[in-house]
């Protein structure tokens, strides 16, 4: 034991990183022994605040980062030197990073240059394809190279961690902190769903398919070429209606606007607050998502994903039956939504009664591993 709480520095950046660090945070909230730094990079502006305004999470530092239109390259450099600076002021003990985002590559880098352990949350994923998702699948990759513990979510992650050579003594399988986040919101927003059912009062009752999309290698071609099957879809199906939250990146507002503007059953909103998107979770028939985080919430809500991708790193999801990959291909699309929409046999397939990502439990119990394992390191620290 030390003679003072942990200092641990959580970063986060994005949307996603957000939803499932909050969990974390919030839970150390109630703990003597672990003093959490709440360290916001900023990589999204919007996104992201709409995220810590609904978890009530005020963030101790703010690096701002986010820049229309930025660049891997430019957002990296950024983001490291900005994170480096913050390690040097506030003298954390430890640094959380959560994922595979820029924001927490550099985190992890940041700890690795400063000597300083890293805690990988969401450890241990793959598809094997640096290219996919590009630069996801790199960014994870590096993360665990500078991993002192290794928080994966499933078996299959941990195993993929313990081929590659990681030490078991390193790496524990938590489950994934979203669904302690999803069932936070959950149980809420069924509880008092107004505000959500009086915004949507134009899906109420009828059948809806909830679509999101971001990932850049479906920049270009992939989202043109989804967005071509959406409106094909939304015509052989007028009384479906379609929920479309907008990523905010240029890349992909240019297209959807382009192609999906004029139809009265597709409904291009502004990217969904948590509890908000959670709710049209709940109300959907079916998902159309390239999103990771999509993929492992859903489950828990019965909720069908097709998954726009060419491999996924939750394979996990898949083998239940309740997500399936489909790529982005205009006429599978159509194929494969058209076919759950009239086959309720293959609908119900895939309506699963379990989640492999975890039951709800998974930030208390990273919050005891990090306070039994690194007590009693942290007199031990170096500038670099
Ligand atoms: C990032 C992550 C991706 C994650 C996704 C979640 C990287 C390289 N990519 O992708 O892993 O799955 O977030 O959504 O880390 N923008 C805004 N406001 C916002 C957010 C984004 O305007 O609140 C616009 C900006 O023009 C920004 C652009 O979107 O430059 C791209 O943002 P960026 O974080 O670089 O990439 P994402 O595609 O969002
Ligand atoms: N999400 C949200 N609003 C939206 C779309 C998604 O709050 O309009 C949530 C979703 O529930 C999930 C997370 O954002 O928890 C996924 O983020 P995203 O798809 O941007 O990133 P990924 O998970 O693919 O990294």
């Amino acid at each position: 034991m030390t003679d003072r709480p942990i200092k641990l520095m959580c970063v986060f950046g994005t949307r996603p990183e957000a939803i499932k660090v909050a969990p974390i945070i919030l839970a150390a909230q109630s703990r003597s022994d672990i003093k959490v730094i709440a360290c916001s990079t900023g990589q999204h502006r919007e996104m992201l605040d709409q995220v810590t305004e609904h978890f009530g999470i005020r963030p101790d530092l703010e690096l701002k980062l986010m820049q229309p239109g930025q660049t891997l390259t430019g957002l990296t450099a950024r983001c490291l030197t900005s994170l480096g600076d913050a390690i040097d002021l506030h003298q954390p003990d430890c640094i959380l990073g959560q994922g595979d985002t820029t924001s927490a590559m550099c985190s992890g880098m940041v700890a690795f240059y400063h000597r300083l352990p890293f805690i990988h949350v969401e450890a241990g994923l793959r598809t094997t394809d640096i290219n996919s998702p590009f630069p996801e699948e790199f960014n994870r990759r590096v993360c665990s190279l500078v991993s002192g513990l290794h928080c994966a979510p499933t078996q299959t992650a941990a195993d993929n961690l313990l081929r590659e050579g990681y030490s078991e003594d390193d790496v524990t399988v938590t489950g994934n902190t979203v669904i302690d986040a999803l069932r936070w919101t959950v149980q809420k927003e069924r509880a008092e769903p107004h505000r959500w059912i009086e915004k949507h009062s134009k899906i109420a009752g009828k059948r809806m398919v909830l679509i999101t999309a971001h990932r850049r290698e479906n920049h270009g071609d992939g989202i043109r070429s989804l967005c071509s099957a959406i409106r094909q879809l939304a015509e052989k199906f007028p009384q479906v209606q379609f929920v479309y939250p907008v990523h905010l990146n240029p890349n992909i507002q240019q297209p959807v606007q382009e192609i999906l503007a004029d139809l009265s059953n597709v409904h291009l909103i502004a990217p969904a607050e948590y509890p908000e998107f959670v709710w049209l979770m709940d109300q959907a028939t079916l998902i159309l998502s390239d999103s990771g985080g999509v993929q492992e919430e859903a489950p828990s809500l019965g909720k069908p994903v097709l998954v726009t991708r060419e491999s996924t790193e939750r394979p996990e999801a898949v083998a239940a039956g309740a997500t399936k990959l489909i790529g982005t291909d205009c006429n599978r699309v159509v194929q494969e939504v058209s076919r759950l929409l009239v086959d309720k046999a293959a609908y119900a397939a895939m309506q699963v009664d379990t989640n492999p990502y975890g039951g709800g439990k998974t930030s208390a119990r990273i919050l005891d591993l990090i306070a039994e394992r690194f007590a009693v390191q942290s007199a031990t620290r170096a500038n670099v």
